[in-house]
C-alpha cells in the first residue's frame, strides 16, 4: 500500500486542533505509520518546497513553514495519496469545498494549513526528508480486516 507524507502547520491554524486533522484520516481508514512535531529550519523548508523555488511566493512560503511547529506524519492505505489530497482540498482555501480540511479550516492560500505529497515519487522523497527509516512503524491495525476484508 502506498504511503504519503502530510504535514500540518499548527501554530497559525486558528484554534485548529491536531486531533481534528488526524481524525479525518483515521476515520477514512488510513493507517498512521509515523508522526512527530518539529520546527523546520528555513533551509529545511527550502528543501521541502525545492520544486517551487522559481515561484514568487517561494520565500514567504518557506518563512511560513519554518515559523513554528509542524506536525509531520505518514499515512498508509489504498489510494491514500490521491484521496488524502481530496481530504485536504484545493490549494486555495477560497476554492476548496466545505468538508475538506482547507475548506473548513483555512482562508488564505499562503496559510493553507496542510501539505500533502502529490504522487508516489514525491511521497517517497518527502518521507525520506522528514523521517529517519526507524521512525516509520510497521504494524497491523485491528481495523484493517474490517476495512479491506480478507484479501
Ligand atoms: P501542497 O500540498 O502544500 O504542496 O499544496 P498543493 O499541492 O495544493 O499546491 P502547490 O504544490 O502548487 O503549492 C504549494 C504551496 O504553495 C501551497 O500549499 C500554498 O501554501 C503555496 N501556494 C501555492 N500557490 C500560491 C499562490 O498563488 N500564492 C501564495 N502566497 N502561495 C501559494
Ligand atoms: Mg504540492
Amino acid at each position: 500500500l502506498p504511503a504519503a507524507a502530510f504535514m500540518l502547520q499548527e501554530q497559525e491554524a486558528h484554534a485548529t486542533e491536531i486531533s481534528e486533522i488526524l481524525s479525518r484520516f483515521e476515520r477514512k481508514g488510513f493507517k498512521l505509520v509515523a508522526i512527530k512535531i518539529v520546527v523546520p529550519s528555513k533551509d529545511f523548508a527550502q528543501k521541502h518546497y525545492h520544486d517551487l523555488k522559481e515561484r514568487p511566493f517561494f520565500n514567504g512560503l518557506c518563512d511560513f513553514l519554518s515559523s513554528g511547529p509542524v506536525v509531520a506524519m505518514v499515512w498508509e492505505g489504498e489510494g491514500v495519496i490521491k484521496y488524502g489530497r481530496k481530504l485536504i482540498g484545493a490549494t486555495d482555501p477560497q476554492k476548496s469545498e466545505p468538508g475538506t480540511i482547507r475548506g473548513d479550516l483555512a482562508v488564505v492560500v499562503g496559510r493553507n494549513i496542510i501539505h500533502g505529497s502529490d504522487g508516489p515519487e514525491t511521497a517517497k522523497d518527502e518521507i525520506k526528508l522528514w523521517f529517519k527509516p526507524e521512525e516509520l512503524v510497521t504494524y497491523t491495525s485491528n481495523a484493517e480486516k474490517w476495512i479491506y476484508g480478507d484479501n
